[in-house]
């Protein structure tokens, strides 16, 4: 695939100096992870009111759990794709910061080292009674929804439809958008919000705004730059871009 990167990009890649990866569904899609939204998003099966809100899990805790494990399943049989590893690759000329709206981890397990989780994380789980954590425990299938010793339900650590992002994720990746030279948009719808409301900001700040994405989006006419493609394809691109500018200098 032929990508072409202006002139323009290239001068702003080399003056920048802190870059935010803000990150979505699509970044994980060439690993083998549905999509929510789109023909083949998950969303046109299921209906996430039906299992991804509070009320959903209380009123049938065994669905919800089980669609839980069923998305763990197969979040554990893929890998990282290009994409993840090229913005590892970032941190060896820029200061990275990951805002990852996906719960799937990849970004931790392909090497990124500040990620910031906006919607949580798959494999961690909590007590809704005592919040007792249960981080990385296997849970046996079939069994339906587990039962903390006090007796509460035990639920993913997932930021549910109308629940608040965890304010500590939420604050920093507003700092890091603020500050960053360039903020990269990768791989997502940018209609769920508060989340998309960080690209807002990164904007408002002045920093050159970046979207990689397979189609437009609601965002594409308001950033400096969209590159249209596979985030697995245009990530290593940049960085085999980044290195050979390096050569010449
Ligand atoms: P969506 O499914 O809404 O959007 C995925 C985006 O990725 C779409 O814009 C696709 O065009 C794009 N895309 C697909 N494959 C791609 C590829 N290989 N390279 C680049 N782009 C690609 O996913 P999100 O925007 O992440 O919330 O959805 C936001 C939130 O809605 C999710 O975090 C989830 C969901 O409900 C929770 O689970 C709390």
């Amino acid at each position: 695939m032929e990508i072409n990167l202006p002139d323009e990009f290239i001068t702003q890649l080399s003056l920048s100096k802190r870059i935010v990866f803000f990150t979505g569904a699509g970044i994980s899609a060439e690993s083998g992870i549905p999509t929510f939204r789109g023909e083949e998003g998950i969303w046109k099966k299921f209906r996430p009111e039906e299992l991804a809100n509070f009320n959903a899990f209380m009123r049938n805790p065994t669905l919800v759990w089980e669609w839980y494990q069923y998305r763990r399943k197969i979040v554990r049989e893929t890998t990282p794709n290009p994409g993840h590893y090229a913005i590892v690759e970032f941190e060896n000329y820029f200061d990275v910061t990951v805002v990852t709206q996906n719960v799937d981890n990849l970004h931790k397990r392909a090497g990124s080292k500040l990620v910031y989780e906006l919607h949580g994380n798959i494999e961690k789980n909590y007590c809704i009674r005592c919040k007792k954590r249960y981080d990385f425990i296997e849970f046996p299938e079939n069994q339906g929804a587990p039962i903390c010793e006090c007796g509460g339900n035990i639920r993913p650590d997932i930021v549910w439809f109308g629940e608040y992002l965890p304010n500590d994720q939420f604050s920093s990746s507003e700092n890091a958008a603020e500050v960053s030279d360039i903020f990269f948009v990768v791989g997502t719808s940018s209609v769920v919000y508060p989340a998309a409301s960080i690209t807002n900001i990164a904007r408002s700040a002045g920093s050159y705004v970046v979207e990689i994405n397979i189609t437009e989006t609601e965002i594409s006419d308001r950033v400096n730059l969209f590159l249209k493609g596979k985030s697995g394809e245009i990530l290593p691109k940049i960085i085999e871009l980044i290195k050979s500018e390096k050569a010449k200098t």
